[in-house]
């Protein structure tokens, strides 16, 4: 059966977006029924509408039981910034995607530019990302998959973090597929 995904999205939402993809082509069992997004007008909120991916703004409304009414099987954090109460990490299991190679350039502040800023500033050969599920101590739960990418003279937050964003979009879907499929 079909295991039923919630992408959780504060950004421009390209990560979400390649699951999306990879959800609508069948190569991941797994079907998207819902995005929440962590604030209004977001570039995930536009892709959401491409795939016919009902949205949940944060706001007013109730979240806690728009996601128990929507009853899923995993949750995916694709550059959520806020932090996901305990209430939501007892529904199922929460993964997240960070922009860097944990357990180096987690934690408190570690989002964004600041990641790839100081990775260049600690003068690492390499880079890339790390799937890894969420528990109570951010940052710090089981890494269930990582990809690298050089680090390249020159580089500066922006070019690093588009290397890195590119083996994101891969590294996510597989993750996921590999959790549908009953394999983590
Ligand atoms: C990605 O680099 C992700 O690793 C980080 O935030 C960025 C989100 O990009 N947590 P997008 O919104 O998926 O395009």
């Amino acid at each position: 059966m079909n295991k039923k995904i919630i992408v959780f999205a504060s950004g421009g939402g390209s990560n979400f977006e390649a699951l999306a993809k990879a959800a609508q082509s069948g190569d991941i069992k797994g079907q998207i029924v819902l995005l929440v997004a962590g604030k209004p007008a977001i570039g995930a909120i536009d892709k959401a509408a491409k795939y016919n991916i009902p949205v949940f703004v944060e706001g007013p409304g109730d979240l806690l039981s728009a996601l128990k009414a929507a009853g899923p099987d995993l949750i995916c954090l694709a550059g959520y910034l806020k932090k996901v109460p305990q209430n939501i990490l007892d529904i199922c299991p929460v993964m997240n995607i960070h922009p860097a190679l944990l357990p180096k350039f987690g934690g408190k502040g570690m989002h964004g530019a600041h990641v790839h800023r100081a990775v260049l500033a600690a003068g690492e050969a390499e880079s890339g990302a790390t799937i890894h599920f969420i528990d109570a101590d951010y940052d710090k739960g089981t890494i269930i998959a990582q990809a690298k990418v050089p680090v390249l003279p020159g580089d500066t937050p922006q070019t690093l973090a588009a290397r890195v964003l590119e083996v994101e979009h891969k590294l996510y879907p597989q993750a996921v597929k590999i959790f549908c499929e009953g394999k983590l």
